[in-house]
């Protein structure tokens, strides 16, 4: 499944991501390195914060209450804001386009 990635240059990245794993680590795998990822996918930094198509804000699993804090704590917050880590990659969601949030 494909993932559209647009960067905070604005600069718009393809990248094939295996089934299992993470929009965060699709991103990090195709070698976007601005979206930092501190804490690796343990949903306690939102450094890997992005907005979501909101054609596909509802296909994606709901959110967790620490996720919700921490996004919360992002100046760059809106109805499409999701930590990407959160996220599980799959062919649901193929062509899906996620956009690098704001850095905080
Ligand atoms: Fe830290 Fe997602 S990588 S919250």
């Amino acid at each position: 499944p494909t993932l559209i990635v647009t960067t905070r240059e604005g600069e718009e990245r393809q990248l094939t991501g295996e089934a299992g794993l993470s929009v965060m680590e699709v991103i990090r795998d195709g070698g976007i390195d601005e979206l930092l990822a501190l804490c690796g996918g343990c949903c306690s930094c939102a450094t890997c914060h992005v907005h979501v198509d909101p054609a596909f804000v509802g296909l994606l699993p709901p959110m967790g209450p620490d996720e919700d804090d921490l996004l919360d704590s992002t100046a760059d917050r809106d109805a499409t804001s999701r930590l990407s880590c959160q996220v599980p990659f799959g062919p649901a969601l193929d062509g899906m386009r996620v956009r690098i949030a704001a850095e905080d």
